[in-house]
């Protein structure tokens, strides 16, 4: 019997990753082998148990339940995802204090931050794009029969040339998007998080504001924050209610941090101009959902690093961060707890 790691990995991983986890000869590892499907939760939960290892993606939720049906022996989580509100940090906090009324389980935590920010920021101009210049409406104006005369004011949108761009949240992602879109000749960039990021503003010359100055200026509001208790549903009426009414709302972050009933409100009424989406809640976003009625929201299916070089990069940080931690060394990108 091998006496290797026992590794589970929640999904069929991009070839790079699973090369890797293949040619290390470091673990044994077991596959749920379907991308279309997430494993079952039951079946995660058997799965599980015993192993030394698990390489998971986003649509696993990483809570007391599940690391106490591992048990004891597991020891390294790698998530192929920059963002980690499916692993729930106060459990993994937890059990890296002693608390006498349970062991510690000392679980360190892998995640890809950095090689998926250019696939992510290259979506996040997309899809602002898109639904600035109302591109989804306009192709199906063109398929459909509505494509009359030239018309003077037929199908116009807003551009980003002389605008204001309002970024929430300042971390690689914001910074990748404001280069790619300050050639478009935006005036002005801002920015608002916890609190000023002059390092990483200084590179994209953005002023610090308050949230409320971010809705009050912003033409196009891109939401770039982590999801967190503290910004859960940050983007809500109070916020729609600043913006302009000619303003572009984009979230590629997490869809936690919309009230997505405040934004219909927001969009059907005209409080806002237009929302692009790339993340909702939940997801799937279901087809009867009252967003995808709106002409002025563009709705993608959280895409933002799917391209194959950027997934492949994800499965290969996400497979090397597991190796390193299963080996007692420091990962690659490791989470602090
Ligand atoms: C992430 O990694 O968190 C993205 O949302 C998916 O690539």
């Amino acid at each position: 019997m091998s006496t290797l790691p026992r590794v589970y990995v929640t999904r069929q991983i991009p070839p790079e990753g699973l090369k890797i986890l293949r040619e290390s000869g470091q673990v044994q590892f077991e596959l749920w082998d379907s991308d279309d499907i997430p494993v079952p939760r039951k079946e995660l939960l058997q799965k599980v148990k015993g192993v030394d290892g698990l390489l998971c993606v986003l649509t696993e939720k990483i809570d007391a339940e599940l690391l106490d049906a591992a048990g004891p022996n597991l020891k390294v989580l790698s998530t192929m995802s920059v963002g980690f509100d499916h692993l729930s940090l106060e459990e993994l906090k937890k059990s890296c204090v002693v608390i006498s009324c349970c062991p510690p389980r000392g679980i360190r935590v892998g995640y890809t931050p950095e090689v998926l920010t250019d696939a992510v920021a290259e979506l996040t101009v997309a899809l602002l794009l898109t639904t600035s210049r109302r591109l989804i409406e306009a192709t199906h104006e063109a398929k459909t029969g509505g494509w009359g005369t030239w018309r003077t004011l037929w199908l116009c949108g807003h551009e980003l040339a002389n605008s204001t761009v309002g970024i929430l949240g300042l971390g690689r992602i914001g910074v990748a998007i404001a280069e790619r879109l300050a050639p478009f000749k935006v005036k002005k960039f801002i920015y608002t998080d916890l609190e000023p990021r002059p390092e990483l503003a200084s590179v994209i010359n953005a002023e610090y504001v308050s949230l409320d100055e971010l809705a009050k200026q912003s033409d196009f509001l891109a939401v770039c924050c982590a999801l967190t208790p503290e910004t859960k549903e940050i983007c809500n009426k109070d916020l729609f209610s600043k913006m302009k009414n000619t303003s572009i709302f984009i979230n590629t972050s997490r869809g936690g941090v919309v009230n997505q009933e405040d934004l219909y409100e927001a969009l059907s009424t005209g409080q806002i101009a237009g929302a692009g989406l790339d993340v909702t809640v939940p997801e799937p976003l279901p087809i009867n959902h009252q967003l995808f009625t709106l002409k002025n929201c563009v709705i993608l299916p959280h895409i933002a690093s799917a391209s194959y070089s950027t997934r492949n990069a994800m499965s290969a940080l996400a497979a090397n961060n597991l190796l390193c931690g299963l080996r007692g060394e420091a990962m690659i990108k490791e989470l602090k707890l």
